[in-house]
């Protein structure tokens, strides 16, 4: 951000550089385990002007990969982002025998020989959305034996709806030892349509079960379905594969099933997480960008959010352009789609730990997803915590320090502090925020940031004289 006054600044979380060594001062100082590791060095006050566009959408390809093992023939998927996660996708689909070939943004999957219905711990165990395999297996092969995805940093992230609803599909599921077993008893080894009510509309297993019910015996319906946009683009390929779907985007789901699928050739919808980062890294320099290919009501609950801060916003054609001067407090609560996405909780809150007024965030889908605010009090933010709920004084200008990622979405937050902060910035924890953003520093250099990645630190810290 371009700083109102830096003589207001009530910052008493940052310490005062003081000499602790003769090369090393205390905001200098990281944890150890944390040396040698990759960081991004974050120059901030520089206003973004420009256009930057958006990959991809991560959640969306990670599924629709996926769907590949429903059928023999190939599927081949367009505008895939470059991300470590679409990587780890590609090597589990690989060990069950999927032959994967990657070409600039495309992905071509054919899954004709799988060779078996169940990936190996290692690579499931770093990747949660290897859980998706699990729906098309069951359905395609009659059964599937998947390691349990288990906890990450933002939750205890259970799969008790996808086993419910395999179950009410007609699979016998068990889990024992840490894996989930799903087995179609009889001699078809084809699920059978069925009712399924979510108690909660959860993405991931919305995902599961329509791709599961795609190859079904009879038609199944999902109620309380989730409404997000990466799940009407899985139901958008599954039907061009020859699904037979209705109702994605509303909360009741009909699937009707079919004996057999085909290959499809389709192109993933752009990053809605992403392009919000991009416009909240324009709001909070107080910058003027086009952020492009957006699709607008992908982002409702955020472009209506951030012209309550003050921000312009006005679409043209395939792109967002915002126009942020003054950014005021407002309050959000996260919510299932249509609501506003938990992914960009954290990034929100950066910018409003610089907007004019207290501002409030209640985190309502994850119980650990608040783990930045402690370091966003580490660059001068004046945040107080209750429960689930963040009350953020905004402060006229954050001071650059050394910050951790705590996971995917929090990096992007240390980011778009770091553009805005005085001074320099070093966000380590890249391993998160390469899962999820493709090139993140180069985009946001494109339009006038100044971030460098570095790999050279020293593994042991220089003694001291
Ligand atoms: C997906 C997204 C993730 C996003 C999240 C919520 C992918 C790969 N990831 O994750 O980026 O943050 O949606 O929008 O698409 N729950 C249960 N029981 C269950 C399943 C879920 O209680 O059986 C709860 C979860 O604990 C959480 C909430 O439902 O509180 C939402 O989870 P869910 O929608 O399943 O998230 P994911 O699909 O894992």
């Amino acid at each position: 951000m371009i700083c109102v006054d830096s003589q207001t600044m009530t910052n008493t979380a940052v310490p005062t550089p003081s000499k602790i060594g003769p090369s090393l001062s205390l905001v200098d100082v990281a944890p150890l385990a944390s040396l040698g590791q990759p960081r991004l060095e974050i120059r901030g006050g520089r206003p973004l002007a420009g256009e930057i566009r958006v990959s991809g959408a991560k959640n969306s390809a990670l599924v629709l990969m996926a769907a590949c093992l429903l059928t023999r023939d190939t599927l081949r998927l367009r505008n895939v982002p470059p991300l470590t996660d679409i990587t780890g996708m590609g090597e589990i689909l690989g060990a069950l025998g999927v032959a994967v070939t990657r070409s600039g943004d495309s992905i071509e999957l054919n899954g004709d020989h799988i060779s078996k219905a169940a990936p190996p711990y290692e690579l499931v165990n770093s990747l949660r959305a290897s859980f998706f395999c699990i729906g098309p297996l069951v359905a395609r092969m009659g059964m599937a034996q998947v390691p349990l995805p288990g906890g990450c940093q933002i939750g205890s992230r259970p799969v008790v709806e996808h086993v419910k609803g395999l179950k009410a599909l007609g699979a016998q599921v068990t889990i024992e030892h840490g894996v989930v077993t799903a087995v179609v008893p009889g001699r078809s080894h084809r699920l059978t349509g069925g009712h399924i009510h979510l108690d909660c509309p959860s993405v991931g297993a919305t995902e599961t079960l329509m791709m599961a019910a795609t190859l079904a015996d009879g038609e199944t319906t999902i109620d309380n379905a989730a409404q997000e946009p990466e799940v009407i683009d899985l139901a958008r390929l599954l039907i061009a594969m020859g699904a037979k779907i209705r109702g994605a985007g509303s909360p009741t789901i009909t699937i009707v099933g079919v004996e057999r699928l085909h290959g499809a050739d389709y192109a993933v919808i752009p990053d809605r997480i992403e392009a919000g980062t991009f416009l909240l890294a324009a709001a909070i320099t107080r910058s003027v960008l086009r952020v492009a290919p957006v699709v607008p009501e992908h982002l409702g609950a955020v472009l209506t959010k951030l012209e309550e801060a003050g921000c312009r916003i006005e679409h043209d054609g395939l792109g967002v352009v915002i126009d942020a001067q003054r950014i005021s407090a407002v309050d959000l609560r996260t919510q299932p789609f249509p609501g506003f996405p938990t992914d960009l909780q954290a990034p929100f809150m950066s910018l409003l730990a610089t907007a004019e007024g207290t501002s409030m965030i209640v985190e309502n889908i994850f119980e650990n997803r608040l783990q930045h605010v402690a370091e966003l009090q580490r660059m001068g933010a004046s945040i107080r915590m209750q429960g689930n709920t963040a009350i953020i004084e905004g402060v006229a200008c954050l001071s650059g320090a050394p910050v951790h990622g705590t996971d995917l979405r929090a990096s992007a937050a240390m980011v778009l502090a770091g553009l805005a902060a005085e001074g320099t910035t070093t966000v380590r924890g890249l391993e998160f925020l390469d899962r999820g953003y493709a090139d993140l520093e180069g985009k946001l250099n494109s339009v006038g940031a100044e971030i460098r990645r570095l790999h050279d630190e020293p593994t042991s810290l220089p003694l001291a004289a």
